[in-house]
């Protein structure tokens, strides 16, 4: 970490492979979920997307892990306060997101009495049916998502508003070393 950017190379790398991979499943289930695919063509990409997204778990917990154990850096000097505090909540969202997703995906599945194979590498086994972890893991796996969609949405644009409008080094310091 150097002293100008609180952003090290771990920070910039963890932050662009995990919102790489959450894009790609938000936009992977919600193909899912509006394609309007028949079953048995759906069937074999649901097992993909549940695959990657127990390894975009695995991924996410040191990611997560890392930013709760180095802390949150501080925004650039000159953003109003209500937009830091609006941009720490975002980002709480967006940290709770890369592990909810994944583990309301996983209860659903296992807790229906479906084993999770993953690649077909290791698997997660079926558990004891219980209908009401399905139902609420359920709920959280879809109302959750959109709105992530909607706060990635949001957190994107206040980036590009931060480089190409209030031209501060905002964007530069999650993109480049300094
Ligand atoms: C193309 C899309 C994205 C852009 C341009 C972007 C840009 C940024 C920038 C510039 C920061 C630094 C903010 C600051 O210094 O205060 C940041 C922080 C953060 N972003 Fe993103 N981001 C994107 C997508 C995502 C996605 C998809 C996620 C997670 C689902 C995410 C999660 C976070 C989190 C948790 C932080 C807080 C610092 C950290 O833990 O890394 N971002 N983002
Ligand atoms: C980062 C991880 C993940 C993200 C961002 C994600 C996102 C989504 C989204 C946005 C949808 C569409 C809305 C819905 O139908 O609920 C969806 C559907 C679904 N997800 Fe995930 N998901 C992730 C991981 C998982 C995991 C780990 C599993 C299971 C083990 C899973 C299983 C499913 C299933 C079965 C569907 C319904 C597909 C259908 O329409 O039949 N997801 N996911």
């Amino acid at each position: 970490m150097s002293d100008s950017n609180p952003y090290g190379p771990i920070s910039r790398l963890n932050h662009w492979v995990l919102a790489a991979a959450m894009i790609g499943m938000l936009g992977f289930g919600l193909y899912l979920e509006y394609s309007g695919l028949p079953r048995e063509a759906k069937r074999p990409l649901v097992s993909i997307h549940r695959s990657l997204g127990v390894l975009v778990l695995i991924l996410g917990a040191w990611r997560v892990g890392w930013r709760l154990f180095r802390g949150f850096p501080r925004a650039i000097d000159t953003t109003p306060a209500w937009q830091q505090r609006a941009a720490t909540a975002a980002h709480w969202i967006l940290l709770m997101g890369i592990l909810l997703m994944p583990v309301s995906g996983i209860a659903f599945t296992v807790f229906r009495g479906n084993p999770l194979s993953v690649f077909g590498w290791f698997e997660i086994p079926a558990q004891a049916e219980i209908p009401w972890i399905v139902s609420t893991a359920s709920f959280v796996h879809t109302y959750f998502g959109y709105m992530i969609v909607a706060v990635v949405v949001l957190h994107a644009g206040a980036a590009l508003k931060h480089h190409f409008i209030d031209r501060d080094a905002t964007l530069r310091r999650m993109l480049f070393g300094q």
